[in-house]
């Protein structure tokens, strides 16, 4: 990828690229982004380069899975009654993105955008969260399914409970049978946490490929986008993260062992 797409990249994250003047203590231009050691995209054609605003402004229909499973869940899903918040939802969100794809993306829960729409992450965190996977070659088109802990929207975009998770929880395990990842990523605290059933702090579980389920499949955690909007100084570890788990999915794809630790 070239320098200055990949400088757009990091731009539309809001991971600031700066130029050094010249004359600076190296005498030469150099860009502030090598200094965080930004590496080349995994992909030979990632996606153009839009805006967050642009990139929702084009109406699209969700990619969605097919087939009598996925019916079925979707079916539950959408009629589903188990916990009290069905009564102050307008539908399930169950998730978004293709059929066959080695990426998920796990999320906490339907904020007001997406229990409107019926998709995933669509609201202002999930413009940056589009962005960030695009500068990792990702998008929810083609090669991500994205999908929350709780399907029903929390009112007020409080934390889930835990009987709402408890309750929930089987139509994500559903999901990620069905679709078998070769990568997780859990985004934020509550995903993570209820993934790996710990209550480690999200900072400690950051850096390291955890493992789930049966098919032991590498999870890496990284910060809700939420969290990033409020606290865009954090945006350079987030990126940090993804640049950890492009490189634990090129292990993967590779064949080489994993390097489960950052560090
Ligand atoms: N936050 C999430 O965790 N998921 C969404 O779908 C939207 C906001």
């Amino acid at each position: 990828m070239d320098t200055q797409r990949r400088n757009q990249y990091l731009e539309a994250i809001g991971v600031d690229v700066w130029v050094r003047r010249r004359g600076g203590a190296l005498g030469d231009v150099q860009l502030a982004a090598d200094a965080v050691e930004v590496q080349a995209a995994p992909v030979e054609s990632p996606a153009p380069v839009q805006s967050p605003a642009v990139a929702v402004s084009i109406a699209r229909a969700p990619v969605e899975p097919v087939g009598p499973r996925w019916e079925a869940l979707r079916t539950e899903v959408m009629s589903c009654t188990k916990c009290s918040l069905h009564t102050s939802r307008t539908q399930g969100v169950l998730g978004v993105g293709p059929q066959r794809t080695d990426w998920m993306v796990i999320g906490e829960a339907p904020g007001a955008e997406e229990d409107r729409r019926g998709e995933p992450f669509v609201g202002r965190g999930g413009e940056l969260l589009d962005a960030m996977l695009r500068a990792i070659g990702l998008s929810r088109a083609t090669n991500v399914y994205i999908a929350n802990v709780l399907k029903s929207r929390p009112p007020g975009n409080r934390d889930p409970k835990p009987d709402e998770v408890a309750a929930c929880l089987p139509y994500l395990m559903r999901q990620i049978a069905l679709l078998q990842p070769r990568l997780m990523l859990a985004v934020g605290r509550i995903a993570a946490q209820n993934l790996l059933s710990t209550d480690v702090p999200l900072g400690r579980l950051r850096g390291k490929v955890h493992r789930f389920g049966e098919l032991n499949t590498p999870l890496i955690v990284t910060y809700h986008p939420a969290y990033l909007l409020r606290t865009p100084a954090d945006k350079r570890k987030a990126w940090e993260d993804l640049k950890f788990a492009r490189s634990v999915f090129r292990q993967l794809t590779d064949g080489v062992p994993i390097d489960g630790d950052r560090s």
